[in-house]
């Protein structure tokens, strides 16, 4: 395969369109076919209204996964790696390291939604399917995944940098513990917006056009992840099943002043006792600059939150007012 990608220039808007709340174009722009599949939303209500089957969804699914693929050994080979940068050098360390724990995120996803999708089935049957919907849609989560670890690690092992041991590889796929599932969602389409941000900032970064591309694409694939998590946890608010509370709680603990977007301005890597955030610190020996960039990421919030509840906050302190009026409800 011959991936055919966009220039950077046009590609790079992805964020900024998402906090605009502009339809995000997501599809490879060599591709002429017109009608271009998007990350459904609407579910429940599709669902509810019997307006399509499981199938129909996961042929959709199916088809943006398809439209989508892009080669990580045609992005490798491209890339001159004698030539890249300490910088470089330091973001695809850390960077194969965070992907390592996402297939034991996206395995315990899997798990969950059928365990979901079968305690709903009796009793809402639109719910149900919701919740199979977004486990079949895991597996396309976990092999796009597999595409950012294995090129990210390939590549700091070509330019010589410590290889994952086999302990440590095993200790990041220690699978994550059960939560509720919107809480769950909220939280993964947040993770997703904190990847974006990075690999946006360390495509910034790069100092190799190829390299600044393989960033690019896999920024561009975490947005399409957080929009199907936003759009499956929005079916769970829709179901009525599901408080909005519990969404704008997660949102709430990233942006709060010293939260979690802060991770990376902290002094060491936090252990969370299930898994390790290799974004809470950069190893570089104080050299390279963070690659995130928080006010994006809290723009890219607000959005979230709005297209989850309907409620439009601008700021740490609205949301929090908000969070608490739904407390109270
Ligand atoms: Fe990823
Ligand atoms: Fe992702």
């Amino acid at each position: 395969m011959n991936p055919t990608f966009p220039p950077i220039g046009e590609r790079s808007s992805l964020i900024d369109d998402y906090i605009a709340g502009r339809e995000l174009e997501l599809t490879r722009a060599s591709n002429g076919e017109s009608e271009r599949p998007r990350v459904m939303r609407d579910l429940y209500r599709v669902f509810d209204n019997r307006e399509m089957t499981l199938a129909e969804v996961t042929w959709h699914q199916h088809r943006l996964h398809e439209w989508r693929r892009w080669s990580a050994v045609d992005m490798i080979d491209a890339i001159d790696v004698a030539r890249l940068s300490h910088t470089d050098r330091v973001y695809l360390w850390n960077a194969g390291r965070a992907e390592l724990t996402t297939k034991p995120g996206a395995d315990r996803l899997s798990r969950l939604s059928d365990k979901e999708c079968r305690l709903w089935q009796e009793q809402d049957p639109a719910l149900a399917a919701v919740m199979q919907a977004c486990g079949t849609w895991s597996r396309y989560w976990n092999e796009e995944e597999a595409y950012h670890e294995t090129s990210f690690n390939r590549l700091a092992a070509l330019v010589g940098m410590p290889q994952v041991d086999d302990e440590t590889f095993i200790e990041f796929r220690k699978i994550f513990p059960d939560d509720d599932m919107l809480r769950t969602l909220t939280l993964l389409a947040v993770s997703e917006i904190v990847a974006a941000t990075n690999y946006a900032g360390c495509a910034r970064g790069a100092s190799h056009p190829a390299l600044k591309a393989l960033f690019q694409q896999v920024s561009a694939d975490e947005i399409q992840h957080m929009q199907y998590f936003a759009s499956f946890a929005r079916a769970l608010i829709d179901s009525g099943k599901y408080h909005a509370k519990d969404a704008l709680a997660v949102a709430f603990l990233f942006v709060r002043e010293g939260g979690e977007l802060y991770g990376s301005r902290r002094e060491n890597v936090e252990d969370r006792g299930t898994h390790v955030n290799w974004w809470d610190t950069l190893d570089d020996g104080g050299e390279v600059d963070r690659p995130q960039t928080i006010e994006k990421q809290r723009g890219m919030i607000f959005t979230l939150v709005r297209q989850l509840t309907d409620i439009e906050v601008t700021s740490v302190d609205q949301l929090e007012e908000a969070w608490m009026d739904q407390v109270g409800c």
